[in-house]
């Protein structure tokens, strides 16, 4: 899989989208992320905060998973123990192999916000991770310019990001949480910041780039029908503190396309996650 990213590949890769077989269920993998009975309790002025309580999830190479549940439930912490920015209070994380206990190099984040600096170009936006760990920026240009067409955004890449629309930016995010080669890229509501139909649209987009890179994704969302159509497979969260009550496995064939969101399987599987979210309010 990181294979397809090198810079050589990487262009072949993107040309001809031929994903092949997918793997879509957790059997299908081995587990790339593992978490054991994660809790985390915040300490604050006003006194602890359990944030989420017993997560335990397996995550396999090429899985994508979503992760949906009421504002409060605890999914940005997952996402910050998860990069091994926050310690859990209990439980354990193991990302390939090994215990996840500070901020990792093989994992890229995609942020609700775009969070690129103004004054550095699109081009060495994507390249700040490879600042920030240390690795030879020169090397990766060709990568970035790489990951820049594979985002659709080559022509830009002298470009600042006040000249680019939001969607634009969101996707400079996408490229430069891969430029590092990640195992595991971790996205939190990327697009709640986008209208509705730039929203559709960078589904799509992010299907064929996670298509073509193949690399194992978490994303968070909060919009029931953003989940089914990206996911292999959706874990559901309870209200504050959180846990997973439900995961659905997600078995439309890809690519799902414009015309999948109207296929009844995904409508079904859309109504399925409202009654369960429905019941969630109701008891919490
Ligand atoms: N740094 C922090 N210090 C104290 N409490 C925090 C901190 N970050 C989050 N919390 C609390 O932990 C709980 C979970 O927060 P978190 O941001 O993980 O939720 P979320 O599911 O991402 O919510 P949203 O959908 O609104 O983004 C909330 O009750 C929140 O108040
Ligand atoms: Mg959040």
């Amino acid at each position: 899989m990181a294979a397809i990213l090198d810079g050589e590949n990487l262009s072949a890769a993107t040309q001809s989208i031929d994903p092949g077989p997918v793997p879509s269920s957790p059997a299908a993998s081995t587990p790339l992320l593992e978490a054991d009975a994660l809790s985390v309790v915040y300490k604050t002025s006003n006194g602890p905060i359990t944030a989420m309580q017993d997560v335990s999830l397996r995550l396999g190479s090429s899985d994508f998973v979503s992760v949906v549940g009421p504002s409060g439930c605890g999914k940005s912490t997952l996402i910050k123990v998860f990069s091994g920015l926050l310690k859990p209070t209990k439980g354990s994380v193991r990302l390939g192999g090994t215990s996840v206990d500070q901020p990792r190099g093989d994992v890229g984040i995609v942020f609700q916000q775009p969070t690129l600096l103004p004054w550095k170009n699109v081009l060495d936006n994507v390249l700040v991770p490879v600042r920030a760990l240390g690795m030879d920026v020169p090397a990766y240009k060709k990568k970035a310019m790489d990951l820049l067409r594979l985002v659709g955004l080559e022509k830009y890449a002298s470009h600042y990001p006040n000249e680019l629309s939001g969607g634009m930016q969101q996707r400079v995010g996408i490229a430069r949480g891969l430029i590092h080669d990640p195992s595991l890229l971790l996205m939190d509501e990327p697009f709640s910041a986008l209208d509705t139909m730039t929203r559709d649209h960078m589904s799509i987009e992010l299907q064929r780039i996670w298509m073509a890179t193949r690399k194992s994704a978490l994303f968070i969302t909060h919009s029931i029908p953003e989940a089914v159509f990206l996911s292999d497979r959706i874990l559901v969260m309870s209200a504050h503190p959180g846990t997973i009550v439900r995961e659905i496995s997600v078995n439309l064939p890809r690519p799902r396309t414009v015309e999948t969101l109207a296929a009844p399987e995904f409508n079904e599987l859309c109504a399925e996650l409202r009654a369960l979210f429905s019941q969630l309010v109701q008891f919490n």
